[in-house]
């Protein structure tokens, strides 16, 4: 089945804010590569090769500076603006184009996954058979997040977004797996009260037709919302670690490798351009 993805890196940044004002969140450093590395990684982990990067208007330009048309990575990565913040579900009816006839898979622009597991969790056949299929966590503060409310057997009843008294810890996170019908769903989804296009409204419709799984990844995978400040430094701290043990993260061009996208002489271009960071030299080497 034909899979697309899209990365929405829209948004303000506020609360991120001074050091968003002058620069989109998702270009930040974590550790030794631009937040949009991560999420670009989690999508080429899951085979995807064509990619929609939704930005705002003013950061555009940099995102295309920096990643291009894809083709270095044997990608094909599109640009779309968001020209106002209306919410997670305007990512399907900005690339409605883009998505075509394929099933899609969005990942939130702020969010990286690890872990060796992950990549197999991501590459289930399965994914391409349910209708729609979200990646649950536990975390400390569910509050914070879309949180999944189960009955006393497990069964899922609802998703909340952000719900003030989060029945369990087990937060939804950014990474969702659709079939095509979810572009003709987020045309029905109105504004929440906080004025949002909610992914969470789409969920609970494929919920109400049962046709939405609930994965939960287990410890083999770690998760990082980095939309505050002591995220982002943690995550930053966690990649350093890994790639000390040798394991590296987001690392775009060596995905490509491992995927088959790019042949041995295509990834010793791309690290020689990379080579005065020893960013380059790590992708080699590992
Ligand atoms: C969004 C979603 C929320 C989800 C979270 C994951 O929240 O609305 O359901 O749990 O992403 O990062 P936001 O970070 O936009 O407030």
């Amino acid at each position: 089945m034909n899979r697309k993805g899209i990365i929405l890196a829209g948004g303000l940044g506020t609360r991120l804010f001074p050091l968003t004002r002058a620069i989109s969140k998702q270009l930040l450093p974590v550790y030794d590569k631009p937040m949009v590395y991560y999420p670009l990684s989690t999508l080429m982990l899951a085979g995807i090769r064509e990619v929609l990067i939704i930005t705002t208007e003013q950061e555009r330009p940099r995102f295309e500076q920096l990643l291009g048309d894809g083709s270095k990575l044997g990608m094909s990565l599109s640009y779309k603006v968001q020209s106002d913040p209306k919410g997670i579900s305007e990512a399907f009816i900005l690339g409605e184009e883009f998505i075509g006839n394929s099933s899609v898979t969005l990942v939130l622009g702020d969010n990286i996954f690890c872990g060796e597991g992950l990549e197999s969790l991501l590459k289930n056949p399965e994914l391409d058979t349910r209708g729609a299929t979200v990646f649950a966590k536990e975390v400390a503060a569910p509050e914070k997040y879309g949180v999944v409310h189960q009955d006393e057997n497990g069964k899922v009843i609802k998703l909340l977004e952000k719900p003030k008294e989060p029945p369990t810890n087990l937060a939804v996170t950014g990474l969702y797996f659709y079939d095509n019908d979810v572009v003709e769903i987020a045309k029905e989804v109105k504004p929440s009260h906080r004025g949002e296009l909610e992914i969470t409204d789409i969920n609970n419709i494929y919920l109400e037709k049962e046709e939405l799984h609930v994965s939960i990844f287990g410890e083999g995978v770690t998760w990082f919302d980095t939309g505050g400040f002591d995220a982002l430094l943690e995550a930053a701290c966690f990649v350093k670690e890994q790639q000390e043990k040798g394991f590296l993260v987001g690392a775009i061009e060596k995905i490509a490798y491992q995927n088959g996208w790019i042949n041995h002489d295509q990834l010793q271009e791309l690290c020689l351009s990379l080579e005065k960071s020893g960013y380059g030299h790590k992708i080699i080497s590992l």
